[in-house]
């Protein structure tokens, strides 16, 4: 099929997901991913110039370079996930700020996806693994429903800068500078009866720490949580996780959007998911190829 059907093509297979009885809060996040251009309300432009504007005023820092924890080879801890193993970091490198503002933090386009679900699904309670510089936090808080938006970050450079980007959007974010797991060994407990409206899990990308970091993030989900994962093609390995998480029993719903995020929708119990597609490109998918594990070279951005 021609490249330039491909919006057509993705709208008609949208219009027959939604009338299939999906929640019909996704109607605005699928559309925006399906309708290149399209209007979005006007407080979600404004929200939107706020936090791009965060992310340029990151490049006149005088600190020109920070330390990120790159995320491990695959099987460095194992091949088997549990909720209570502790899945080793990876590499720690020092990047260029206006590379972690320009290519590692999300984008322009998946940012504001990321606001229009959160929105769209009024989510309250937010938890985010990799906070970065911040950027997609930005997006998150500032969602209107947001009471309580938590995010974990274990280099202490770039925590310092997410907690004056968040601050600048939102009085709901709480940046907690630490390795997932030991933070989440604290935060957890102290939940008590709230529950995890949604979840971004956007580091560590190895197969068996994901599926650890969604174990353990299971008992704290609400009824109806969203669960996105990124990066889902960034190796085959991370390719592999999204096939059993796509599949795995409680979802109600899985969507693999342009093969680059993984959506899920909980339910709990042994519900089988629903999965589909939206946006598929056409044509095979393709695989990342993470530079920093060939070269200790500093400055690697995938
Ligand atoms: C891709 S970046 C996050 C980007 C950010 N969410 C955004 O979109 O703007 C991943 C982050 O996770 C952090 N990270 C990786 N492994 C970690 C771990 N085990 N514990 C805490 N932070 C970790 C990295 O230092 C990095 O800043």
């Amino acid at each position: 099929m021609l490249r330039h059907l491909q919006p057509a093509y993705d709208r008609w297979r949208l219009r027959r997901l939604l009338a299939s009885g999906i929640p019909s809060y996704l109607k605005l996040p699928f559309d925006y991913l399906a309708t290149p251009g399209l209007q979005l309300p006007s407080e979600v432009q404004s929200k939107r110039k706020l936090v791009e504007h965060q992310r340029t005023a990151m490049l006149d820092s005088p600190l020109k370079q920070v330390s990120i924890y790159y995320s491990p080879k695959p099987e460095s801890s194992g091949t088997h996930a549990t909720a209570t193993l502790r899945p080793e970091h990876g590499e720690v490198m020092e990047f260029d700020i206006a590379r972690i503002a320009s290519h590692t933090s999300i984008s322009t386009y998946w940012g504001t996806f990321l606001h229009l679900l959160a929105s769209s699904a009024a989510s309250k309670n937010i938890l985010e693994l990799g906070t970065c510089a911040g950027i997609s936090g930005c997006y998150l808080s500032s969602v209107p429903t947001c009471q309580n938006f938590w995010t974990i970050e274990a280099s202490e450079g770039l925590s310092n800068i997410a907690r004056k980007n968040l601050a600048a959007i939102s009085d709901k974010a709480t940046v907690f500078n630490g390795l997932f797991d030991d933070v989440l060994d604290d935060l957890l407990p102290e939940l008590g009866e709230k529950k995890l409206d949604f979840v971004w899990i956007d580091g560590h990308h190895e197969r068996v720490a994901t599926i650890h970091y969604f174990q353990r993030l299971i008992p704290h989900l609400s009824k109806g949580a969203i669960v996105l994962f990124d990066d889902v093609s960034w190796s085959a390995d991370m390719r592999q996780s999204w096939e059993e998480l796509a599949h795995w029993p409680g979802f109600e719903y899985t969507f693999d959007l342009k093969t680059l995020k993984g959506l899920g929708i909980w339910s709990g119990g042994e519900t089988v998911p629903r999965f589909d597609f939206v946006a598929k490109p056409f044509g095979k998918i393709h695989l990342g190829d993470p530079q920093g594990w060939k070269t200790n070279a500093s400055n690697q951005h995938r």
